[in-house]
Parts: C-alpha cells; sequence; structure tokens
C-alpha cells in the first residue's frame, strides 16, 4: 500500500469507529504497524494548558504530562504545525522518552483551527521522518480531529 492509500484507509478505520477513544487506539496501532522505523507511537491529549499523554505503544514515557512550553510537544501544539526533527541529540527542546531514539516527528491534532492534541512518534534511527510520513500522518490526524470533535458533540 501506498503511503497516500494507507493514509486513507487509516482514516476509514478512524471514522468508523464507535467512540473516539477506540478510534486513537486503532490509529496508533495501525502507524506502529505501518513502519518499522516507528518505534513509539503516542497520542498526547490537550487539557488547559499541558499535554496529557493518552494511547501509545512503546516504551513506557516518564512524559505523561508536558506543559505547552515544554518539549518537541510542547513546541508543535504551540505553533499549530507538524516538527520533524532529525537528530534529537542537537535538539535543546527535546525531552528524552528512550535513551535510544534518534529523531522525532509531531503532528497537531485540530479541529476548526484549535489544538485538540497531537500524534508524536520516535525512531530509533537519524533522520527517520520525510515528507511522505508527514503526508500520512496529517491525514490521520485530520480524522482524528474530527473523530475527537464528534465525541465532543454527542
Ligand atoms: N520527545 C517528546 C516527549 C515525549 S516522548 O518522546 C514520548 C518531546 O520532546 O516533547
Amino acid at each position: 500500500m501506498t503511503g497516500d492509500a494507507l493514509g486513507d484507509a487509516i482514516a476509514a478505520d478512524v471514522d468508523a469507529q464507535v467512540d473516539a477513544a477506540t478510534a486513537m487506539t486503532v490509529a496508533i496501532d495501525r502507524l506502529k504497524a505501518a513502519s518499522p522505523d516507528y518505534s513509539w507511537v503516542g497520542i498526547y491529549l490537550l487539557d488547559g494548558h499541558e499535554l496529557v499523554l493518552g494511547p501509545f505503544l512503546g516504551a513506557p514515557s516518564p512524559h505523561t504530562r508536558i506543559p505547552l512550553d515544554r518539549g518537541i510537544c510542547g513546541a508543535a501544539a504551540t505553533q499549530r504545525a507538524t516538527i520533524i526533527v532529525d537528530d534529537v541529540r542537537a535538539d535543546t527542546r527535546y525531552l528524552a522518552c528512550s535513551l535510544e531514539t534518534r529523531s522525532e516527528i509531531v503532528v497537531p491534532i485540530m479541529a476548526e483551527g484549535r489544538v485538540l492534541g497531537e500524534i508524536d512518534i520516535d525512531s530509533d534511527r537519524v533522520g527517520a521522518f520525510g515528507e511522505p510520513d508527514q503526508r500520512l500522518l496529517e491525514r490521520v490526524a485530520d480524522a482524528l480531529g474530527r473523530r475527537l470533535t464528534d465525541a465532543a458533540a454527542s
């Protein structure tokens, strides 16, 4: 499956779930399976001025609550934009989750211009993330944004 077809398939799966919690779990499961480079895959949800760790696959992270002014996670939510870090050892914002992590991508989950949370993926390989990963994850984040908003409305 190409990246775009995979993004469409995961988005359809997210749309099809009965509740937002299951939709997030399905998204995490399918993303973790998408690439051997994706060593840690998780979702943070915005709660006030903090990002709270939701479902994840990979080693437990010490960062279960991240203030918006900290980490790559805080930066992506604040800038409302995807951040790719090719080498986390060279980025002073980085909060370590695992000693093996070398690169990271964080993609905001938004609805109507508002940040609801984000998808965070770590890799043990330097420079693991590029434009195809960004496109895939933004497609899934878009579906999650709709699903999380529907859930809030129901
Ligand atoms: N590396 C993130 C923290 C989350 S852990 O990677 C799971 C950051 O710098 O915000």
